[in-house]
């Protein structure tokens, strides 16, 4: 294929805490820029004013550099997508007006991308190691701010069938890291302590909720307390026990996110199983998963540790997907806070 006949896209996320920019050949990355704002660290989670004010700050030179190390001029671009949501308004309206100014100045076409799409067609990647998810399967997005399981029949052909009633998966381990007194964001430091911990060492509360649906707030609480009644014995409590206390929460989380899923592959009689979302990187739901793989024949489908956590590349691939349908938007297309799947 000559460079003309390829479809080169410039794809950018910004809807949270971290600025990117990817550029994609066809359904190849050329390139892949995060820019990871650690101005929120000191704060314990992200304060939506900074973050709008970081994106401001890290587009330029992001996407700059993306297409830099995607070795492209920017007149080889065929379109540009953008996340049009769903997340924080100040932080989406930066990426939307940065990509909606360059496809003027450029005169390039616009696509438009869900976030929350993205994260499962981040498997559709193409990667010469890693298969494709055959259709119909189940997406489970697993983030910071969502925790879903998706049918999904076709690349837009996507029903939540079950999703949390209250806080996010991730922002049950952010949450109940804070108490243990971790740094933001504590999944990766949870997930990492708890290689050291007995997960049976404590026993936390499982919440009962019907169908598909998820709670983690409960879990949550009964942290809380059981925290305040442990300390106030033993003010050292948390430090003396750190590594028990985040084996026994994650064994806890693995477990309430198994269960569902074993639900949805019985309920659908789907066993294709393709996470996505910052959670998916936690080493104690890969291994229940793989685990279920060797027992139950899933077909299971974890991204590489790169495309897991918000980033431009999953964005870029559902703008080649797009492209192809010819699907585009315009400049009057609105940032999203919410924006159902
Ligand atoms: O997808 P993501 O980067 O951003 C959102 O869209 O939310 O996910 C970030 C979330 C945070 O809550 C972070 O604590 C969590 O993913 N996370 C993890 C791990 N790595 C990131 N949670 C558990 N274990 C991990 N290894
Ligand atoms: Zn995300």
């Amino acid at each position: 294929m000559t460079k003309k006949e390829n479809v080169y896209i410039l794809a950018i996320e910004s809807s949270c805490d971290d600025t990117s920019a990817a550029v994609f050949c066809n359904d190849e990355i050329l390139s892949n820029i995060v820019a990871t704002q650690q101005v929120h660290k000191e704060y314990g989670g992200v304060v939506p004013e900074l973050a709008s004010r970081a994106h401001q700050q890290h587009i330029v030179p992001v996407v700059d550099q993306a297409i830099k190390k995607a070795n492209i001029s920017k007149s080889d671009l065929s379109a540009i997508a953008f996340t049009r949501g769903p997340g924080l308004m100040g932080s989406l309206l930066v990426g939307s007006s940065f990509a909606k100014s360059l496809s003027l100045a450029l005169s390039l076409p616009l696509i438009e991308v869900n976030h929350m799409q993205a994260h499962l067609l981040a498997h559709f990647i193409k990667d010469k190691d890693k298969k494709k998810p055959d259709f119909p399967f189940l997406g489970v997005t697993i983030s910071g701010g969502h925790t879903q399981i998706v049918k999904v029949t076709d690349h837009f052909e996507m029903e939540v069938i079950g999703e949390t009633l209250d806080d996010a998966i991730g922002e049950a381990f952010d949450k109940c890291g804070k108490m243990l007194n971790l740094p933001y964001p504590a999944g990766p430091e949870i997930d990492k302590l708890s290689k050291l911990g007995d997960p049976y060492k404590f026993e936390f509360a499982k919440p009962n909720v019907k169908g598909l649906n998820f709670s983690f707030s409960g879990l949550k609480t009964s942290v809380l307390y059981f925290l305040q009644k442990q300390t106030k014995d033993n003010p050292d409590f948390i430090e003396e026990n750190i590594e028990d206390l985040c084996a026994s929460f994650q064994r806890k989380v693995v477990d309430i996110l198994m269960s569902k899923l074993q639900k949805a592959v019985k309920e659908t009689g789907i066993n294709v199983v393709a996470i996505g979302g910052g959670v998916s990187a936690n080493s104690g739901i890969r291994t229940a998963l793989l685990e279920k793989q060797k027992t139950n024949h899933w077909n299971v489908f974890i991204p590489k540790f790169e495309y897991c956590t918000d980033n431009a590349a999953m964005i870029g691939i559902v703008g080649y997907l797009k492209y192809r349908k010819q699907l585009f938007t315009d400049l009057a297309t609105a940032s999203k806070a919410r924006y159902a799947i």
